[in-house]
């Protein structure tokens, strides 16, 4: 599968583009539906925070690209792919995509910026001393859900944001922790990003 992605990026096309049109053509209409959301979503907080727009969209759009790879697949495409695996990781496969939609954007989408492969990769966990770019995408592919109707952290999520993104950041941590026993694993950058905006809360109340 990995091989037949490339036969499938057109160069005269953008990432935004090229992202949308390979997971249509490998059946995920529903996930191209909310790359699409996520990266307005993403876009937008850029724009309220003074961050790069162009960066916001790029990790956005890719965010959840190796979805194309089945759950029972990912473990042996991680593995073929380098990444060395948490524990955590092997038992809960799905949590995986996060990792393997970075090397898709760095080998088939030809993105080099660091800060743009970093927020793709700790999208769905977080991770310590994030920067605002992970907390951006991190926010928006939240918000932005994948299922229907409005998420029930929403409300908490928002009013941290009207104080900083850190804030916002920080409330939706505490929301996963607090909630931990309805993750399928808790991934080890989750416990130290959690780790981190308890710290940082402890010392700006
Ligand atoms: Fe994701
Ligand atoms: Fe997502």
């Amino acid at each position: 599968m990995l091989t037949e992605i490339p036969s499938h990026i057109n160069k005269d096309l953008s990432v935004y583009e090229n992202s949308i049109n390979l997971l249509i053509s490998f059946n995920m209409r529903q996930t191209a539906l909310h790359a699409s959301q996520v990266t307005k979503k993403a876009m937008e907080l850029a724009r309220r925070y003074r961050m790069d727009i162009e960066k916001a969209e790029s990790a956005a759009v890719l965010h959840d690209i190796s979805v194309i790879i089945p759950n029972e697949r990912r473990v042996e495409a991680a593995e073929s792919l380098g990444i060395g695996l948490f524990e955590e990781e092997r038992q809960f496969p799905m949590i995986l995509h996060q990792r393997l939609s970075r090397k898709f954007a760095s080998l088939y989408f030809g993105v080099e910026d660091k800060e743009v492969l970093d927020a793709i990769t700790c999208h769905t966990t977080l991770w310590q001393s994030p920067t605002k770019l992970d907390m951006i995408v991190f926010l928006a592919d939240k918000i932005a859900w994948d299922q229907a109707g409005d998420p029930p952290y929403l409300e908490t999520l928002y009013k941290g944001l009207d104080v900083s993104l850190e804030r916002g950041a920080s409330h939706m941590v505490r929301y996963m922790m607090d909630n931990k026993h309805k993750l399928a694993v808790v991934h080890p950058w989750l416990a130290g990003a959690y780790e981190y905006f308890m710290r940082l809360e402890e010392e700006t109340p």
